[in-house]
């Protein structure tokens, strides 16, 4: 069974939005395991409404917090524990495209870091990351922290206007695959998105 963990440099990079696109490409199911923050709408909805998928294709998140901030803070105010063994990766009939939390340093409890998780998980992970300025700095850190935990690492997928060096840079530096770019869309729905992931992203062999 293909699947995809889809982290980012930062948080609002656009993981959403592209995984979102990935899980409507490859027809497959989507999962957010940690939601910090529902206002106005958590990153299920937004996947719902852009991927074109059928509801039963968005699984539900393992945590929903109120609040939008680092997932062990948000845990912390809505006074719930953070636990390995709920964030188990679901069973499911097709491809699953998991979204992580923010950036890859990014702690999900007082112990645990989202690349700490991606280990546990141990499945291929695609890191998104801006084209323009600082991205050179975000995605080289955030693949040797990925790197020194030993997380397998599909490749990195752009996202925004065209930068040739940056998009060259990048991977020769990290040595990891490079997926192609999403680029910024005006118009953000199911079909400008298929249309423009199907033409900017190449899907890695898994
Ligand atoms: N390719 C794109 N074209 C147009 N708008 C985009 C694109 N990618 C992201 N955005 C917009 O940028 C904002 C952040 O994107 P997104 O929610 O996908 O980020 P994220 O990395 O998933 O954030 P989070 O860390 O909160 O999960 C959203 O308003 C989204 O609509
Ligand atoms: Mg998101």
């Amino acid at each position: 069974m293909s699947l995809f963990v889809v982290t980012g440099t930062d948080t609002g990079i656009g993981k959403t939005v592209f995984a979102a696109g990935l899980a409507g490409a490859i027809g497959g199911y989507y999962w957010k395991p940690i939601q910090a923050g529902v206002d106005p709408e958590g990153d299920s909805e937004t996947v719902a409404r852009l991927s074109g998928l059928p509801a039963r294709r968005i699984l539900p998140e393992a945590y929903r917090l109120s609040t939008p901030a680092s997932p062990h803070l948000a845990a912390r105010i809505d006074g719930v524990e953070i636990r390995l063994d709920r964030l188990a990766l679901p069973a499911v009939d097709g491809p699953l495209v998991v979204e992580g939390a923010g950036g890859v340093l990014v702690p999900v409890s007082g112990t645990m870091l989202m690349a700490d998780l991606f280990a546990h998980w141990s499945k291929p992970v695609i890191l998104c990351a801006r084209t323009g300025l600082g991205t050179i700095n975000h995605s080289l850190l955030s693949i040797e922290a990925l790197r020194a935990r030993g997380v397998p690492i599909a490749g990195i997928a752009f996202i925004g206007d065209p930068h040739a060096e940056n998009e060259r840079i990048i991977p020769a530096l990290g040595r990891v695959a490079n997926l192609g770019r999403l680029p910024h869309l005006r118009a953000l729905d199911p079909a400008s998105l298929a249309t423009a992931f199907a033409a900017g992203i190449k899907l890695p062999a898994i």
